[in-house]
């Protein structure tokens, strides 16, 4: 595996690749490495003949009062797992190769990027967008992989590659889950024992509303009243947003007959979780 720490060195390897007409798919990440970040690396190594991964902690998708200075550093440990794991080129530029002096430009994804986190994390959104078409121009990759946990930037990331027609398929894996169910995140790093407990409150919150649809129950109110009961359970848990929305444009739809997906942020202690289920469409899965 290649580590790589200028753009000039990543574009031209990159380059080298596609000229060689080898398909090469990007995984981006911010580091502090799990099974989740793999899964990702494991679907670009069966879709493309070369696979580049990203570690940058990317300074300006975080808020004032957010944890970039705390957020997890740890480079050798990740750098070895994307090599076992079969990674060609490691991309992990430092700040100022990023974002040189008198960086000005933004990618702004409207509406879409201002529902859930985008609500919550004002210029969140804007600072993933921007971060990833300077990556997709960088490295000009065929195919991107991103995950199905992050749903509201996910959903951004779609629209930005269709709106500023980017030569490339966005694929979104599945998120991948811990044995009792909490989905996988760099931030459970932060979790003392007692709140790791407690954090199982997002994904049985979820659950328990796609029980209520297993059996028969459509009604986005109904199903936010269940995620807000199953909450209230675990009283350490503070909701930041418990919503129903169509997981293309985030926004809340009435019911999830057509399908939809469940989306759940919340505070444990001081750090902040989210997670989702995607919903099938019901229509389609009844037998006439
Ligand atoms: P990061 O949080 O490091 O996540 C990198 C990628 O891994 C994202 O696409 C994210 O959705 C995916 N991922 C995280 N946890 C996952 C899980 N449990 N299962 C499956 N995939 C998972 O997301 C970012 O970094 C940044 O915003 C980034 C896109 C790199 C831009 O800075």
């Amino acid at each position: 595996m290649r580590v790589i720490t200028t753009v000039q060195e990543m574009q031209s390897a990159c380059r080298a690749l596609r000229l060689a007409g080898k398909s090469l798919g990007l995984v981006p990440t911010m580091g502090a490495l799990h099974e989740g970040h793999l899964s990702l690396v494991t679907a670009s190594k069966a879709a493309c003949d070369a696979t580049a991964a990203t570690i940058f902690v990317n300074p300006t998708q975080f808020g004032p009062n957010e944890d970039l200075a705390k957020y997890p550093r740890t480079f050798e440990a990740d750098r070895a797992m994307l090599e076992e794991a079969g990674v060609d080129l490691l991309f992990a530029p430092t700040a100022a190769e990023m974002y040189p002096a008198g960086a000005a430009t933004w990618v702004e994804v409207e509406e879409v990027g201002g529902r859930l986190d985008g609500a919550s994390r004002p210029g969140h959104l804007r600072g993933v967008a921007t971060v990833v078409a300077k990556l997709f121009h960088i490295a000009a990759p065929s195919h991107a992989f991103f995950g199905q946990k992050d749903a509201a930037q996910l959903a951004v990331l779609r629209r930005m590659v269709r709106d500023l027609n980017f030569d490339l398929k966005i694929v979104g894996c599945a998120t991948v889950r811990e044995a009792d169910g909490l989905a996988m995140s760099s931030r459970n790093r932060y979790l003392s024992a007692e709140e790791r407990r407690q954090a199982l409150a997002l994904v049985r919150a979820l659950r328990a509303a796609a029980d209520l649809v297993a059996n028969g129950e459509n009604s986005s109110a109904k199903l936010i009243e269940m995620m807000r009961e199953a909450m209230d359970d675990e009283r350490a848990a503070r909701i930041d947003y418990l919503a129903v929305v169509d997981p293309d444009t985030l926004e809340a739809i009435p019911s999830v007959e057509r399908g939809g997906m469940l989306a759940i942020a919340a505070w444990i202690g001081a750090t902040r979780l989210i997670d989702n289920l995607l919903l099938k469409d019901q229509s389609k899965s009844v037998v006439k």
